[in-house]
């Protein structure tokens, strides 16, 4: 994660892809949970991935890459992070809901470049049942996932082992499921390392 990250292309659906080249990580989870913020904490740069108090920020699928590449022939970048819209927003038009939804199921089960993809649960929250939806979809599409709690600062810091080892628990017998559950505070800069490792070993990058 040394160089500066870029952002290359939002997709608003499935037409728009950028041709597939790149190993894909991306982030998703509920509305707020804080995906946008943890891909900015992630490479240190606060303003890239656009974040907001209120829910329904991130719209499209965004792209980023390390700086520095071509794209063209073999000069293609090694990653790409995926932001994604959130899923279980209620208070937008329906129709803006459902499109979203399809667009994060669609690129979820269906993008053979994607590595793995980070399923973001907030501390205070922990898994709903739209997050069991969701991981219920990876594990019948066979696309390996990992749990990374955010917002940790928002929990007493005894709580957050045994809201892992709980978390750990409930997602045991899923057959995707990474069986490491990560805990993060984008805001506190807590868990980074772990998850740069993690997804450093998964990409090689
Ligand atoms: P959508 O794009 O709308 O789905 O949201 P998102 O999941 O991308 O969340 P985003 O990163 O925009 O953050 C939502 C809110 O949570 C913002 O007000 C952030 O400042 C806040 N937030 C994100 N991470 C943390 C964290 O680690 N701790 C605390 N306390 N707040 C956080
Ligand atoms: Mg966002």
């Amino acid at each position: 994660f040394g160089r500066p990250w870029i952002f290359i292309r939002g997709v608003p659906s499935m037409n728009f892809l950028p041709p597939q080249g790149p190993l894909e990580v991306a982030f998703a989870g509920r509305s707020n949970v804080g995906k946008s913020s943890l891909i900015n904490a992630l490479v240190g740069q606060r303003g890239l991935a656009r974040t907001s108090n209120t829910p329904g920020r991130t719209q499209e699928l965004n792209f980023f890459v390390p700086e520095g590449y071509s794209g063209e022939g073999h000069d293609l970048p090694p990653m790409a992070l995926v932001d994604m819209p959130g899923y279980g927003y209620a208070q937008a038009p329906k129709d803006q809901v459902d499109a979203w939804t399809k667009l994060v199921f669609d690129y979820l089960r269906g993008r053979a470049t994607l590595k793995r993809v980070y399923v973001l649960i907030d501390s205070r929250h922990g898994i709903k049942k739209n997050d069991e939806d969701v991981l219920t979809l990876l594990d019948k599409a066979a696309v390996s996932y990992q749990v990374v709690l955010t917002k940790t600062d928002k929990i007493k810091p005894p709580a957050v082992p045994r809201l892992i080892a709980e978390t750990l628990e409930k997602i045991r017998k899923r057959p995707a499921a990474y069986p490491e559950v990560l805990a993060t505070s984008s805001e506190k800069v807590e868990g980074l390392d772990d998850l740069r490792r993690a997804i450093g070993e998964t990409v090689g990058y």
